[in-house]
């Protein structure tokens, strides 16, 4: 239950595998560093997009029950397929929670998008972050999330692209040939087919969120939503309301990204001073020669002592897949660091499988919270140009960064975000979650917002739930954040 209170409608007051990572983004930016040119366009503009008829798919989607779930609840939860190529047999998986409240006719429609690239967003943003239900120890039981962002929109995870989470291709080669391009192309089919399923969203606001690689994933599709929005004006039907978009710390340019990690590492007394002193002469981050890449593997060969997701958190002990026989004791505001081992034994359970009918085909691989991307095609080297058209465009933004995230810390986020000449409208100041400091944040002219989280890593809200649940209210809204009042030191 949510009580508000206070001058600001923005104050909540609420009762109430790692080493996956490391190596994908190992990979990834080994391949995608030495590969890639710059390509700026997406050319999706004008693509051809069947829209099929959906009537009762929504029904059929509805779930009665998840495994485990702590009892009945008040809002409707539905999952399944929308084809989003005919052809090729491509098929997205979606997993929708309604609104939890009185306002869910009028409560925003909110997309989320994990990263990776290769993470789902069923599995990490639904039952990890953002979702109204987490996975306790067991691996086949669930608790409520009193801060699951479904208190203030109606919330849509999206397993993309193809072969991540449950989505799927019977074009085998599809899971190995994908890019931004395809990814946002995808998601726009995806999109237009799921609004005719749910045609009473059709008109309603709608944002787009997610994290980490998701600064690709989320500009992008809102990018290819306003181009193709101006090419249906005379088609009411196909225009998304698309309002603003919101990323969490976002890839935005890779090259900043990486430097900036071994910076925030060195200032957080991870690596040495030698060490940094040496990447620092030897290291274009846009460029890497063969010296400096083995000076970074050096350092990541002393393994995986700390979460370079949140360097503050505890490190899961247990092998992945581990759960225990009872249940532990749980806690929203205190994350276990093994919840992702529970998800992975809890989404590879048939019955939940059947709950959220998901696999109807009979998937011949296993589910993985995220999947290695060998091939990834395009990645432009950053989002600037496209983040400048979303904001030209008169979408509103918020780019917010969790403080103890190594990964793609928040110094990276604010010097790639200086290259936009944003004006202040709000200049540097402290928000205010139950009379402690919530975050930073600044506001310019042109409709972006950047807000730190403190004491959050990578995946804030699975961090930091009660703060990152204020910001997003806020943001929906459009209210500034609630300030947090300096007292005078006496
Ligand atoms: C993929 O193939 C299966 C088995 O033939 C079929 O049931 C399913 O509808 C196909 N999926 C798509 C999206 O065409
Ligand atoms: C790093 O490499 C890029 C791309 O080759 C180049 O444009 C840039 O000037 C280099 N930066 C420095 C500091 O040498
Ligand atoms: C899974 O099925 C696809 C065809 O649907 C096939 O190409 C592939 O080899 C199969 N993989 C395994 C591991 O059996
Ligand atoms: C799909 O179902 C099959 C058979 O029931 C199972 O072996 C497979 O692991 C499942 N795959 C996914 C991705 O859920
Ligand atoms: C920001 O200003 C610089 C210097 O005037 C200019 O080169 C750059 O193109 C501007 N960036 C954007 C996104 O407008
Ligand atoms: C934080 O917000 C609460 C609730 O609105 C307010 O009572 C308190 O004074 C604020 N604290 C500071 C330091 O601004």
């Amino acid at each position: 239950m949510i009580k508000i209170k206070g001058a600001s409608s923005c104050n909540l007051v609420l009762y109430g595998s790692f080493v996956i990572y490391y190596y994908l983004i190992l990979i990834f930016s080994i391949l995608v560093l030495r590969t890639h040119a710059d390509h700026r366009k997406l050319s999706v503009v004008d693509q051809h997009v069947d829209v099929d008829p959906q009537e009762g798919l929504k029904e059929k989607d509805r779930i009665t029950e998840l495994l485990g779930q702590p009892g009945k609840v008040n809002f409707g939860q539905y999952g399944g397929y929308v084809t989003v190529d005919k052809n090729a047999g491509r098929a997205f998986f979606y997993y929708f929670v309604e609104a939890d409240g009185p306002n869910k006719d009028s409560a925003p429609l909110l997309l989320w998008l994990n990263g990776g690239p290769g993470c789902s967003s069923v599995g990490l943003g639904a039952m990890t972050e953002i979702g109204p239900f987490r996975v306790k120890s067991d691996g086949k039981t669930l608790f409520q999330n009193i801060f699951a962002w479904n208190k203030v929109a109606n919330v849509l995870f999206l397993d993309s692209p193809t072969g991540i989470g449950f989505s799927y291709s019977n074009t085998t080669s599809d899971t190995e040939n994908n890019g931004d391009a395809r990814t946002a192309a995808d998601g726009y089919s995806f999109l237009l087919n799921w609004l005719e399923r749910f045609p009473e969203y059709k008109n309603r606001d709608f944002y787009i969120s997610g994290e980490s690689y998701g600064g690709h994933y989320v500009p992008q599709l809102a990018d290819t939503i306003l181009q193709n929005n101006k090419l249906a004006l005379s088609n009411k039907n196909m225009i998304i309301n698309l309002k603003g978009i919101s990323i969490g710390n976002p890839s935005l340019d890779k090259a900043v990204d990486d430097a900036g990690t071994y910076e925030f590492l060195w200032s957080h007394a991870l690596i040495s001073d030698n060490e940094i002193m040496k990447l620092r002469k030897d290291c274009n981050f846009s460029q890497l020669t063969d010296e400096c890449i083995d000076e970074v593997s050096m350092i990541w060969k002393r393994g995986e002592n700390y979460n370079e997701y949140n360097i503050y958190a505890p490190v899961c002990h247990t092998e992945e897949g581990v759960v225990t026989e009872k249940p532990n004791d749980i806690s929203i505001l205190n994350n276990d660091p093994c919840s992702e081992n529970y998800v992975l034994h809890y989404m590879n359970l048939p019955e939940v499988q059947l709950a959220l009918h998901a696999n109807v085909t009979k998937l011949n691989y296993t589910w993985e919270l995220c999947s290695t991307q060998r091939h990834w095609k395009d990645s432009p080297s950053n989002m600037i140009p496209v983040l400048q058209n979303l904001l030209t465009n008169g979408l509103r933004v918020l780019v917010y960064s969790g403080d103890f995230d190594s990964k793609i810390p928040y110094g990276s986020t604010i010097q790639v975000l200086k290259r936009l000449n944003l004006t202040e409208k709000v200049p540097w100041n402290q928000w205010n979650v139950s009379d402690e400091i919530g975050g930073s944040n600044v506001e310019y002219n042109e409709g972006l917002t950047f807000s730190t989280v403190r004491g959050a890593g990578h995946m804030v809200p699975r961090d930091q739930p009660e703060r990152a649940l204020t910001m997003i209210k806020c943001f929906l809204q459009g209210e500034p954040l609630p300030k947090f009042v300096d007292k005078p030191w006496v």
